[in-house]
């Protein structure tokens, strides 16, 4: 009854106050002529990395366009003064007086970075991711940011696609619960407050199903795989609340998606009932030219009648809509729409009420890189970690003797943050080498050597080293530094190295076709294996790398992604043992690059491998099986943990029951750990093929030795629902296999039968 008392109220008060914007609006837009309504979706970037530029003074075309109402906001513009500085150009100069808003690519945090979000992601707990975007808006506004682009959600199951590194891996249901998360975390529960900002949920849709793995290639999928394996997560953050959505570069169904309005419109607007803004991203109505499909004119017009509101970068909508309105090929109302929809982004951030409220001088000061959220930054960083082998139990080390620290990445600041890392400052970034001499003290002697260059190929190297994060070129020939490596290994009792990718051969326009550690460095690591010390691999990637031959070779292997600007001393306090690993894989790592796309929820064929691998006329390959090499859901601990068979409270269910299915997980080991329990359903026949397994629940549980714990997941018929042919959602009787495990592979597995 008091639940209904306070949705009744909170309603009424949602209502007044929406009625209250509207009349603002309302009131507004009547001043407003067509050049500044469409000055308002005009979004030119004004960022350090973009134009190395400055904005205001230094930028008269800006400030002049900003006094002219051309400006709706700006982006990748960094620093509290700056931006005091344009906001009052717009509040001092301009006719109407209408704030901008301010965006930038605030990925996996501002200043304090934490790991990059498919490392962020293999935490599996939704407290820490929440956190980690609590933290980033916090930071950001306290530095003039009120909009950030993220989360980006984009599924993801091929590993040569660079931008795998910027979202929450393959799966769907995972997918959807980061992306609301992420959504909580920036915006809070109330984005009127000075320390939370707008998310911009990206890239809408499909943009990690790039043909080949290369960036900003075309996309051709089937509308049931949209609607059940890429759109969930996107469509879970309209469900939270999300107050901004970018259009991807890619095409879907033969139209660009920011000239899509099937995909912008119909699916995300009228049946989502997504009510904030969309944008552009980066000059994607000019793109479209070269896509196709008509010349700048024609482009622009289809974007704004398709459903985007606002143009990033590329003007074009500012430029030749007036023109457009008077040929008929857009319309005011539609104008009016996505004039109202930013204007309404601007008043629920509290600009109308004062357009100064993220450039506080002082938050700016004390509430960025503090020593509190660095600290955190440093434990979420660790948790983010996935120990993929430790045979003999190598791991952890012990704090004494002498250590061999080998590799490109074993003492480099400037990578550790990761791709997307815009506001970080490098130079503050820890190295591993650093924070193992940080968390070990003088009680470890290092002996480090850089064993080889990150890359053969110099060129190659170069393109792997944008942005400031050049690893340097040691010029000796390779057999010297890697003796020079074997030396050192030689006179340790372990070794410790630190290889893989650096932080630009993943994200953006980085993607590979050779998914592997780069030769030069499995060059050393041979090396270092045939001295016979224990060799402990700490892998920087920002992909699953087939790293097949490590796999069978190296006894120890520390998958650490980029953990962020405190990396150097997460990485310590796991090798050392301060900090238990926990993370799981979220995505599949494969054999090789021939397997990709890879993902666990994969559909039987009518000719599916059963038994061994080779069979001829199966859907296997003559050269290598159909087995990632870590499945989904893998991580391993410093303890153990065992399953017990699975308890069904009941084997036949029918209508809205619900299932409670159980384990009980021990810690055989003889330390604490925490284990991610996962369960998956498998939906045995269907209306049209279903997936051979699907996550449909988690929990992430503490362990102490000894302890054992049950762990029950309650199953309703809402977890069995899908998209069938005709996109209807909803589930369909039969029976089904349910199962729990520690990842994908290893499952306990029963059977019910569920009638409607
Ligand atoms: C990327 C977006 C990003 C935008 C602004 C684009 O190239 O695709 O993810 O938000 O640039 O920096």
């Amino acid at each position: 009854m008091i639940t209904v008392i306070m949705l009744a109220q909170f309603g009424f008060a949602q209502t007044t106050q929406n009625a209250k914007m509207k009349t603002f609006i309302d009131a507004l837009m009547k001043k407003m002529t067509l050049e500044e309504k469409l000055g308002q979706l005009n979004l030119p970037g004004a960022g350090d990395i973009v134009t190395g530029g400055q904005a205001g003074e230094d930028n008269s075309q800006l400030a002049k366009k900003i006094k002219e109402g051309k400006v709706g906001g700006l982006f990748n513009i960094k620093g509290v003064e700056k931006i005091r500085y344009v906001q009052q150009v717009a509040m001092e100069q301009s006719r109407l007086k209408i704030p901008l808003i301010f965006g930038m690519d605030v990925i996996h945090g501002y200043e304090t970075v934490f790991p990059i979000p498919l490392g962020l992601s293999c935490t599996w707990d939704m407290n820490l991711v929440e956190r980690s975007a609590r933290v980033a808006a916090i930071e950001a506004s306290a530095d003039g940011i009120c909009w950030t682009f993220s989360p980006m959600v984009d599924i993801a199951r091929d590993a040569r696609w660079g931008r795998i590194a910027e979202g929450n891996g393959e799966d769907p249901y995972l997918g959807s619960q980061i992306a609301k998360a992420m959504v909580r975390g920036y915006q809070g529960n109330d984005l009127s407050k000075n320390n939370t900002i707008m998310a911009c949920v990206k890239h809408y849709a499909l943009y990690g199903a790039a043909e080949a793995g290369r960036d900003y290639n075309t996309v051709d999928m089937s509308h049931q795989r949209m609607f059940n394996d890429y759109f969930p997560p996107f469509k879970a953050a309209s469900d939270a609340g999300a107050g901004s959505f970018m259009a991807s570069f890619n095409e879907v169904d033969g139209v660009p998606a920011t000239a899509n309005k099937w995909l912008l419109t119909d699916v995300l607007r009228k049946q989502w009932g997504f009510k904030g803004f969309i944008v552009t991203d980066y000059t994607g109505i000019n793109e479209m030219v070269d896509h196709g499909i008509g010349d700048l004119q024609t482009v622009s017009a289809r974007a704004l009648m398709a459903g985007i509101d606002m143009d990033m970068v590329g003007e074009s909508i500012l430029n030749y809509s007036a023109k457009s309105l008077k040929e008929g090929k857009v319309t005011l109302a539609q104008i009016d729409a996505a004039c109202r929809r930013i204007l309404e982004a601007k008043y629920k951030l509290g600009l109308f009420d004062d357009p100064y409220k993220y450039c506080d001088a002082n938050r700016a000061k004390t509430e960025i890189f503090s020593d509190a959220h660095r600290k955190e930054a440093r434990s979420i960083a660790a948790q983010s970690f996935v120990l993929l082998k430790n045979q003999n139990n190598i791991l952890p080390l012990k704090k004494n003797g002498t250590i061999a620290l080998v590799g490109p990445l074993a003492d480099n600041k400037e990578n550790m943050p990761g791709t997307w890392s815009v506001a970080a400052n490098f130079q503050k970034a820890t190295s591993v080498l650093a924070g193992i001499k940080e968390v070990v003290g003088d009680k470890v002697k290092i002996i480090y050597a850089k064993g080889s260059n990150l890359d053969a190929d110099e060129k190659f190297e170069e393109r792997a080293g944008m942005f400031g994060k050049a690893l340097g070129r040691d010029t000796r020939p390779a057999a010297d530094i890697i003796t020079e490596a074997v030396n050192a290994a030689n006179q340790s009792d372990v070794v410790v190295a630190v290889l893989g990718e650096s932080a630009e051969m993943s994200g953006e326009s980085s993607s590979r076709s050779n998914i592997e550690i780069p030769q030069a460095q499995k060059d050393v690591l041979k090396a270092l294996l045939q001295t016979g010390k224990p060799v402990v691999l700490v892998l920087f990637t920002g992909r699953p790398l087939a790293i097949k031959w490590e796999s069978e070779n190296v006894p120890a292997i520390l998958n650490v992604w980029f953990g962020g600007s405190e990396a150097g001393c997460a990485v310590a306090d796991v090798l050392f043992g301060d900090v238990n690993p926990s993370g799981k894989l979220t995505t599949s790592f494969p054999q090789s690059v021939g397997q990709v796309p890879m993902y666990y929820a994969h559909k039987n064929t009518g000719r599916s491998l059963e038994g061994p691998w080779f069979q001829k006329f199966r859907s296997n390959y003559l050269d290598v099986s159909n087995d990632p090499v870590y499945p989904f859901g893998y991580g391993l601990s410093y303890t153990n943990f065992s399953y017990s068979d699975i308890k069904l409270n009941s084997a036949s269910l029918k209508g809205n029951q619900t299932l409670t299915a159980s384990v009980t997980v021990t810690n055989t080991g003889s330390t604490a750990g925490k284990e991610v329990v996962q369960l998956y359903i498998r939906d045995v026949v269907g209306s049209v093929t279903r997936p051979v397994k699907e996550l449909k629940g988690f929990q992430k549980i503490d362990l102490k030795a000894g302890e054992s714990k049950t762990i029950s997941f309650s199953i309703t018929p809402n977890d069995l629902k899908f998209y069938n042919y005709d996109l209807k959602y909803d589930w369909e009787p039969g029976e089904f296999v349910i199962m729990i495990g520690g990842n994908s592979r290893d499952v306990k597995s029963g059977k019910i039968n569920w009638v409607k």
